[in-house]
């Protein structure tokens, strides 16, 4: 049966995670592999990201998060950050229509104000202009570093308590996550990287407590819908049981 079903059709939409976080890995040893310079392999990681956000919303999911930059891409060679930023402004600016016609929310967390201005205002822009679209969100993680989101968190605690606004003993984990630039997002119960590296590279530490952690030896660049459709077939034969025991859980 499963054999002329597509992948897609096997999927138990009733059992689909509401988060899939992705560490986009890759495209610079896509582009060497071609003899071709690095940027090529992040234009080509665009039109995996247009496919993935396809393939998102036609199961109607909820949140996608993608890993775009991190804090430490800031020390790429100077001409490799201009042409991703620049890469990034064009991208955005083409996808708003995009988006509108898709319903899908886009939103940024990281560091933003790192960003070059007219990044920030393309970025902003979109923003506010999908503010309104109630389908899939998808967050752009960007200038981002899980340990200073945690210590950012940790600074506007602080700050409340010193203010009077919270007393110490009331802080929980419920506290922390409403500090935190996901605030108000469920925590990813996915997370895929690909390029065969088995690492989480500073992404979402907090947030991917419990996730299913899916590694996929396929470059950015060369990952598709139908790839997200199989890892997501991969998270739903797993048992997800949060330190409980089998019984318990079933
Ligand atoms: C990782 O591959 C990729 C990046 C650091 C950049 C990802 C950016 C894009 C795909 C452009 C996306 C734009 C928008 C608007 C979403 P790598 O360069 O680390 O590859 P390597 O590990 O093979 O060197």
């Amino acid at each position: 049966m499963n054999v002329i079903m597509g992948l897609k059709e096997q999927i138990d939409l009733l059992k689909l995670p509401e988060h899939i976080a992705i560490i986009m890995d890759g495209n610079g040893r896509w582009a060497k592999e071609k003899g071709k310079l690095r940027i090529f392999g992040h234009h080509n990681g665009v039109l995996s990201v247009r496919d993935v956000v396809e393939g998102a919303t036609l199961l109607n999911l909820k949140y996608l998060t993608l890993y775009t930059f991190s804090s430490e891409n800031w020390n790429r060679p100077k001409l490799e950050v201009m042409a991703i930023m620049e890469l990034m402004v064009s991208t955005i600016h083409k996808e708003i229509k995009n988006f509108m016609e898709k319903n899908v929310r886009l939103m940024a967390i990281g560091d933003l104000n790192m960003l070059p201005e007219k990044a920030h205002r393309e970025l902003n822009n979109a923003i506010e202009k999908t503010s309104g679209n109630t389908g899939l969100v998808l967050t752009l993680a960007l200038s981002y570093s899980s340990r200073r989101e945690i210590v950012s968190a940790a600074k506007s605690i602080a700050a409340k308590v010193q203010s009077g606004e919270l007393a110490i003993e009331d802080i929980d984990e419920d506290t922390f996550e409403n500090n935190l630039y996901t605030k108000g997002m469920p925590n990813p119960e996915l997370l895929i990287r690909t390029s065969g590296e088995h690492r989480i590279s500073n992404y979402l530490l907090w947030q991917i407590a419990y996730a299913e952690l899916y590694f996929t030896s396929k470059l950015w660049p060369d990952f598709r819908k139908e790839d997200l459709y199989e890892a997501i077939l991969d998270y739903q034969k797993r048992e997800r049981r949060f330190g409980m025991t089998s019984e318990q859980v079933n």
